[in-house]
């Protein structure tokens, strides 16, 4: 347990609604397990209040911050430097306060490789990728997967202008992104696909796949939906029968985070506290 002091640093996270985030649950956890004197709060942001949020916690002298919906893009204006990825990206997920300056970075793009890496033990290095869907989720794990080396990415989404604009939004990478207009164009020798979509999450979406019901999965397929809720989405649940390895979006919710507390703490989460780490989350239901 935490005992917080005179020497706690304070961290949290920005957003609207936060009242339902894990984040909590996962940056504290982390801290417990490595011995750091952190404690972890969540910031209620709705719009139009983000400039008197940053400015008030960075004025209490917090460590940093995660910010989420719906505040990913503007609180760049707040922020004196970004990373690569948070340049690429044009959002901000995680703020570092070093000494005085804002830091700006986006560790979902990372997060996402990273979960792949530790899952599948591998990245997507000369692969094929299909990622479902173009919206701020979609272009955060496309910069992942375009730094990490894929060989093409095939972007598809229900409205073909989004997609096109991802593309032409990412122009140093342009000649390895490919939209594909129709989904029964999707090509079949795709290493990697990533559902980035609603389609299949818990409400009125639930029990539907971003994919039609014709598409073949092969075993050697890894199959990837940052649907967390539920835990196995329909997409998932026939890329397992067909035997392709599959991946829920816990998985990636976690590695972002674990990237963000290594950035604010410069340390780097070893195997061991990991699988206790995990084994904390598991008994409270987050099953990575
Ligand atoms: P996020 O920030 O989580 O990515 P978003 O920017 O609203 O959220 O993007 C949601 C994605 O899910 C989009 O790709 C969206 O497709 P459109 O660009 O056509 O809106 C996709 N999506 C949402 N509901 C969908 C549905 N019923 N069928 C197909 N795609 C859907």
């Amino acid at each position: 347990m935490t005992r917080i002091n005179g020497e706690t640093k304070l961290y949290g996270l920005i957003g609207h609604p936060v009242k339902h985030s894990l984040s909590p649950l996962i940056q504290n956890t982390l801290s417990i397990v490595m011995g750091l004197n952190n404690v972890y709060l969540c910031f209620d942001t709705p719009p139009g209040q983000l400039e008197k949020k940053v400015t008030s916690l960075i004025g209490v002298g917090v460590e940093g911050f995660n910010v989420t919906m719906p505040h990913k893009e503007e609180v760049i204006k707040y922020i004196d430097e970004l990373s690569e990825s948070a340049l690429y990206v044009n959002a901000v997920n995680t703020v570092f306060v070093d000494k005085g300056i804002a830091k700006g970075f986006n560790t979902d793009c990372e997060g996402f490789v990273r979960s792949l890496k530790e899952n599948f033990g591998y990245g997507v290095e000369g692969d094929s990728v299909l990622m479902l869907g173009a919206g701020g989720a979609a272009k955060a794990i496309a910069v992942g997967l375009l730094q990490d080396g894929c060989k093409k990415l095939y972007i598809q989404n229900r409205t073909l202008k989004r997609a096109k604009d991802l593309k032409d939004s990412l122009p140093d990478f342009s000649d390895r992104i490919e939209v594909v207009e129709d989904i029964k164009l999707i090509p079949e020798d795709v290493d990697v696909i990533v559902n980035t979509t609603s389609v299949g999450m818990h409400g009125e979406l639930e029990g539907k796949s971003p994919l039609s019901d014709g598409y073949e999965f092969n075993k050697n397929q890894r199959v990837v939906d940052i649907i967390y809720s539920p835990p196995e989405t329909l997409l998932l649940k026939k890329a397992r029968e067909k035997g392709a390895s599959t991946l829920n979006g816990y998985s990636m919710l976690f590695w972002q985070a674990v990237i963000a507390f290594e950035i604010w703490n410069k340390v780097k989460v070893g195997r061991d506290e990991l699988d206790e780490i995990l084994k904390i989350l598991k008994e409270n239901g987050v099953m990575i």
